[in-house]
């Protein structure tokens, strides 16, 4: 009975807020439905009489629930009040209380009465509530760089107890300091339900870098933390620099489209420019960037751009379009004289250094090609190819060297076993010259290269013979004769005129006797019989072949 006592006691003075340790709690939740236990659910004595639930009523004084007879099935609840339909009695005595809120906050208490005593369990019920899910509202449209704004208000409604709110920027606390961040909290009582509402409000001055920084509210409870949405705010500031970019692909040549693009670092970012373009002011409204099309070496200069509302905000930028002429003289094809005087004439016309290289047939050649005189192996493709950042021209002629045929060398020489001679017609001229003999020779060889013919004939004379070698093309013809003696006899003579194929000048006044009209008409007349002849000899020459082959 002492202990009993003292617990009541002890728990109308938790009524009044003082600290209760003894009288046993037990905690419910909110619209559930909440066990009382009696006595910790210890059993019965046996000669119980009745169980009786009783409640402290708002007054202080104490008001009964229910009674248990012992000896009965039914308990007969005794409330008048809103717990006649919510309570009801456990078979182990607990006390079950129906949609629990916050008046069950409350002490209750379970009196036994057997034989010739009774006994008194009095015990504490809490009721909590979790918020519902922290809400962020009253938001900012935007923040101002630097100035202190309300931010939102965080609020935690309807818990039991109430709960408490903390804000984060990244996922880091933010704790007020009065100046950058202010944090007022306040706490509410909805009078109908006796839940409890926290309301907090963020005052915070942004920075530049809080343009997609997330801010969070926390609602820290017993039962649940819980996290509202992630909030992000425009951060308005505005520009303190301007820059010019241009957009094009490096370097940039003549044809290029290039577009400026005005940058300013404020927010929201301006919407309107003006562009310097060769100075020329040119508005841009809704756009901050505009395009040079086709540019030409022209283009090349300084741009600014600048605010539309602020002048004296500006930035520029220099344009080089880089740019290279190419002209060449002679161009196509060139036909040439031999020993003709050809200038070739290169001009280019740059926006920087260029690099010139000259090919020959795809050849690298050193330099540049001069011809003083014209040679047969001057003759090809030349290409001169020149390049300036980025760009590359290039111009070529085909140089074509023709000239009418010369004999440079007729030379003889005996063969290896001494049984022939072997004659060689060494001529320049192009287009190729035809060669012909006076003789009739075997083992005929032919090349030609760089205007240059060389033609080879075997002959085994007979007795002492005057060769003559004959050449000619479109442009004309040229012929030389050289003394061959019979094998046996002159040996030594011939050592000593090897190579002494001459000029037949004695017949007549002057060089143009190698034209002496009877020798042409002499040669003539063998090139006619020689060519037979060799077309002749060329068809046997496949006969046998084919022969061979069958
Ligand atoms: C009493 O009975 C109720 C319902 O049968 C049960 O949920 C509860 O755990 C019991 N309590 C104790 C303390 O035994
Ligand atoms: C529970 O109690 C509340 C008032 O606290 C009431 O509005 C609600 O209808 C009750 N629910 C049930 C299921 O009785
Ligand atoms: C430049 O822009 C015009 C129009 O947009 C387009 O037709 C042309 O192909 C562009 N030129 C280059 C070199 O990109
Ligand atoms: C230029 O401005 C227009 C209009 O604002 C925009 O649609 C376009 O994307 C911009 N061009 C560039 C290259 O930024
Ligand atoms: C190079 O420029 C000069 C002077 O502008 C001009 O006279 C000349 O014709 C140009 N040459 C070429 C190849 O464009
Ligand atoms: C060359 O040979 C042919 C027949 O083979 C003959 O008709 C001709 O007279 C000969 N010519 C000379 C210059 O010996
Ligand atoms: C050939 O010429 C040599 C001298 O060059 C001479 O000695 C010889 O008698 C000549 N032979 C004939 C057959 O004319
Ligand atoms: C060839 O020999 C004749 C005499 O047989 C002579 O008159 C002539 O000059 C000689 N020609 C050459 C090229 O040696």
């Amino acid at each position: 009975m002492m202990d009993l006592n003292v617990c009541f006691f002890r728990c109308l003075i938790t009524a009044t807020m003082l600290l209760q340790v003894r009288c046993k709690t037990v905690t419910g939740l909110y619209g559930q439905t909440i066990e009382v236990p009696c006595n910790n659910g210890a059993s019965k004595p046996d000669d119980l009489i009745f169980t009786k639930w009783k409640y402290e009523m708002e007054d202080g004084t104490s008001g009964d629930l229910l009674v248990k007879q012992a000896h009965k099935d039914e308990a007969q609840i005794k409330a008048l009040d809103g717990y006649k339909d919510r309570v009801s009695i456990a078979a182990n005595f607990s006390l079950m209380i129906q949609n629990a809120s916050m008046v069950d906050q409350r002490t209750f208490t379970c009196m036994v009465v057997y034989g010739s005593n009774l006994d008194e369990h009095p015990i504490n019920v809490l009721v909590y509530k979790k918020p519902l899910p922290p809400q962020i509202r009253d938001k900012a449209k935007e923040l101002e760089n630097g100035k202190l704004t309300q931010l939102g208000v965080c609020v935690a409604a309807a818990a039991n107890p109430a709960a408490e709110i903390e804000w984060s920027k990244n996922g880091a606390v933010l704790v007020s300091d009065d100046k950058n961040v202010v944090i007022t909290t306040t706490m509410a009582v909805d009078p109908t339900n006796s839940l409890s509402t926290t309301t907090s409000s963020l005052l915070y001055a942004a920075v530049k870098g809080d343009v997609d920084a997330k801010f969070t509210c926390k609602s820290k409870h017993v039962i649940q933390t819980q996290l509202s949405h992630a909030e992000t705010f425009a951060v308005h500031y505005p520009t303190e620099k301007l820059s010019l970019q241009v957009l094009a692909t490096v370097p940039i040549i003549e044809g290029d489209n290039v577009t400026l693009k005005c940058k300013a670092d404020g927010n929201p970012p301006p919407t309107s420019f003006i562009f310097t373009i060769k100075g020329q002011k040119v508005t841009v409204k809704e756009s901050d960037n505009y395009t040079l099309q086709g540019v030409t070496r022209y283009n090349t200069g300084d741009y600014k751009c600048s605010l539309a509302d602020d002048s004296k905000m500006e930035a520029s930028e220099r344009i080089v379009v880089n740019y290279l002429d190419l002209s060449l003289s002679p161009t196509g094809r060139v036909l040439k004289t031999f020993g003709d005087n050809l200038v070739v004439k290169m001009e280019q016309n740059s926006s920087g250094d260029a690099k010139v290289s000259w090919t020959k047939d795809n050849v690298k050649l050193d330099r540049a090609p001069t011809f003083k005189t014209v040679k047969y192996s001057d003759e090809g493709v030349y290409v001169c190819a020149v390049s300036v950042a980025g760009i590359k021209r290039s111009e070529k002629f085909h140089l074509e060297v023709e000239g009418k045929p010369v004999i440079k060398r007729l030379t003889k020489e005996r063969s290896v076993d001494g049984t022939h001679k072997i004659l060689t017609c060494e001529a320049e001229g192009a287009p190729q010259p035809s060669v012909q003999w006076s003789v009739n020779g075997t083992d005929e060889k032919n090349t030609y290269a760089n205007g240059k013919a060389i033609h080879q004939i075997t002959v085994v004379p007979s007795g002492n013979l005057t060769v003559t070698c004959f050449v000619t093309n479109k442009l004309g013809d040229d012929f030389m004769a050289i003394n061959v003696t019979t094998l046996n006899k002159e040996e030594k003579l011939e050592k000593k005129g090897e190579q002494d194929g001459r000029r037949i000048q004695d017949k007549g006044p002057g060089k143009p006797e190698r034209r002496n009209p009877e020798h042409l008409k002499k040669a003539r007349s063998w090139r006619r019989t020689t060519t037979e002849c060799r077309e002749s000899r060329v068809i046997g020459l496949l006969e046998t072949k084919e022969g061979r082959s069958s």
